[in-house]
């Protein structure tokens, strides 16, 4: 059954009626442009065909009931009395959204709802930006303000870094916010103006789950952060996106050797995403498998977020005649890759690169393929 049909189904058995909504926001797949975000540089995401999915109807109070069917739990809080979590919960992503638009001086209705998803959770795919988008857009629907994407994003960022102590940029909650069906979206994340581009005709993106979770990601993502804003400030700008190669050629040597590499591969990779933009728009699907080639080795070496799991999926999915290009996508240390791959091989492709990896590693991967989905949206009534 889809999840649609679900959480209509579970939402009419639970409350008597049918739900007078029902929202949807995706979660996503990085195609190039990996911790640039926070440096106010390029990404290049699409919103996958995977979202959380909420069915609902407004509440005449101030109190948000949510029942969550993955977690097999319902909770409550009131938007008169929101506390700020010591130990995060599943609810807390809702309590922490209500709390960002509240601040932002959005007045909020209350609901109830029953809510389920399939981006996998901590796979790298952004579950959270789903289910706080899609959060958002339930908001939105019951109460009376208007839609805005990228004020959305910044929102649903905002309640990560201050209401669940992430750190995150903006990349993962922009595109769950504003993705376009059937293309991937450039987005500037200086002044979030965004770019779409079609991904090369007879081309697939397969997403390469490695079946490993790390911890401490969050502490040596923030180290990574603290690293590359010491060599902005070294360069006398306010963030990496504004040195382009040839200051970084005429400056690098000043710089100790890790900041030397960290900054290195947010130069580049910078550079990297817009020659993507150039190749997805002249629809040169090996010119953008290379870039995509070139982005691991940066993130592996340079900017070292790479893991040994990582690494042997790449790889394994590099070594197929089918596949352009494959690289670690999202915060990296564990979780998934991302292929560009031929379409008409790309079945064959995903059954070669799991038993190949799996001959390698021990480890059982997942492989999906998918397309590119629009951002959040409500889908009924
Ligand atoms: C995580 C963060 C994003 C971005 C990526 C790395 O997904 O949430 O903001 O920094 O890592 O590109």
């Amino acid at each position: 059954m889809s999840l649609e049909n679900r959480v209509r189904d579970h939402f009419t058995a639970e409350f008597g009626e049918s739900p007078a909504f029902i929202v949807r926001a995706p979660g996503r797949v990085n195609l190039i442009g990996e911790h640039t975000d926070y440096n106010d540089g390029f990404v290049f995401p699409m919103a996958i065909n995977r979202a959380t999915w909420i069915a609902l109807r407004p509440r005449d109070d101030k109190r948000v009931l949510a029942i969550s069917l993955d977690m097999d739990d319902q909770r409550q809080f009131s938007l008169d009395d929101l506390r700020k979590p010591a130990d995060l919960d599943w609810i807390d992503y809702l309590s922490g959204v209500a709390w960002s638009l509240l601040e932002r001086g959005y007045e909020l209705r209350g609901w109830e709802g029953v809510v389920a998803g399939d981006v996998p959770i901590g796979a790298g795919l952004s579950s959270s930006a789903a289910l706080e988008l899609a959060t958002a857009r339930a908001f939105f629907e019951v109460s009376d303000f208007e839609w805005d994407a990228a004020a959305m994003a910044l929102a649903c960022q905002a309640a990560e870094n201050h209401w669940l102590g992430v750190n995150c940029g903006i990349m993962d909650q922009m595109i769950s916010a504003a993705g376009v069906e059937d293309r991937a979206l450039l987005i500037d994340c200086r002044n979030l103006e965004t770019y779409t581009a079609p991904l090369p005709a007879d081309t697939s993106v397969v997403i390469l789950d490695t079946g490993t979770r790390r911890g401490l990601v969050d502490s040596a993502y923030n180290e990574r952060r603290k690293q590359c804003e010491a060599a902005a400030r070294h360069f006398g700008v306010s963030a990496l996106r504004d040195v382009d190669k040839s200051s970084f050629a005429e400056r690098a040597h000043e710089l100790d050797e890790l900041r030397r590499r960290r900054a290195r591969h947010v130069v580049s990779e910078n550079e990297r995403t817009l020659r993507a933009r150039d190749a997805m728009r002249s629809g040169e699907p090996a010119a953008l498998g290379k870039l995509m080639i070139e982005s691991h080795v940066s993130l592996r070496d340079d900017f070292e977020v790479s893991s040994p799991a990582l690494d042997a999926i790449v790889e394994c999915a590099n070594a197929e005649e089918a596949c352009y290009g494959a690289r670690m996508t999202g915060a990296g240390f564990g979780g998934c890759a991302v292929a560009l791959a031929r379409a008409d091989g790309a079945d064959a492709f995903a059954e070669r690169v799991s038993a190949a990896y799996l001959a390698a590693t021990g480890n059982q991967p997942t492989l999906y393929i998918t397309r590119a989905s629009r951002g959040a949206e409500t889908v009924y009534p």
